[in-house]
């Protein structure tokens, strides 16, 4: 089991209504205030969402955190969203460098850096995605890809307060298939050895009730990021079960 206090954060994606989001929020918060689980809580609504979601659970145990940030503070970025205006309306987290953003925005190493550095310039913990590509893994690159983004992704100054990264193999994600248990171990140790001690490294790719117990009795997991199945508020829980 990880040494660290796990961690276990939904990202909800493009999903979701304002009926829906708060329906998800208020039965996990309900939950959460009856029966705190052995880990943190996090979810991470679309952006629509995220400052009535934050009303729903101000007070309780599961964070709120948003699922990208622009890198400047404020001006004419038609469309996108400070991190500052995160932590205004309640966020303590925000996901950056998600391989969806990778690789549909075009975002390199170098943009998510900054938005690592937006983040720590607003207060917010940046959890920071990595994750290799099937023909990266078949070929045998995967950890030459994962470090390689790691350290052109993480800025100086990283501490273990304000930084988790999120191994997330774009084959993985949405789509049934997970690494063996073996190799995620060995990402996580290589991630591991690029980052400040006590810092926390979550596994996400198509965890599911069954096979949380696995992944997060890994003594290299410290959490999960969830996608799919952190949109049922019973799957998500199960998850955070696992948790022992
Ligand atoms: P799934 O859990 O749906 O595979 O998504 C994982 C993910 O991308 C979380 O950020």
């Amino acid at each position: 089991m990880a040494a660290l206090r796990r961690l276990i954060a939904g990202n909800w994606k493009m999903n979701g209504l304002t009926a829906d989001g708060l329906a998800l929020a208020s039965d996990l918060a309900a939950r959460a205030a009856s029966a705190p689980p052995d880990c943190d809580l996090l979810v991470c609504p679309p952006a629509t969402l995220v400052a009535a979601v934050g009303a729903v659970l101000a007070g309780g145990a599961v964070a709120l955190g948003g699922q990208d940030c622009a890198a400047a503070e404020k001006g004419a970025y038609t469309g996108d969203i400070s991190a500052e205006m995160l932590r205004d309306a309640g966020c303590t987290h925000v996901i950056v460098g998600h391989s969806e953003r990778r690789g549909a925005c075009g975002e390199t190493d170098e943009i998510v850096r900054t938005k690592v550095e937006a983040a720590w310039r607003a207060g917010l913990v940046a959890i920071l995605c990595v994750g290799e590509t099937r023909a990266e893994r078949e070929a045998g690159l995967a950890q030459t890809v994962v470090t390689a983004q790691l350290s052109g992704s993480l800025p100086d100054g990283a501490d273990a307060a304000r930084l988790v990264v999120a191994y997330e193999p774009v084959w993985a994600i949405g789509t049934g298939l997970i690494p063996t248990l073996a190799d995620i171990e060995e990402i996580h140790r290589a991630i591991r050895a690029g980052i400040p001690g006590g810092t926390r490294i979550l596994y996400g790719g198509s965890v599911n009730p069954k096979n949380a117990a696995e992944i997060l009795g890994l003594v290299e997991v410290d959490g999960a990021l969830v996608g799919g199945a952190s949109l049922k508020a019973e799957d998500f829980w199960a998850i955070a079960a696992a948790c022992g």
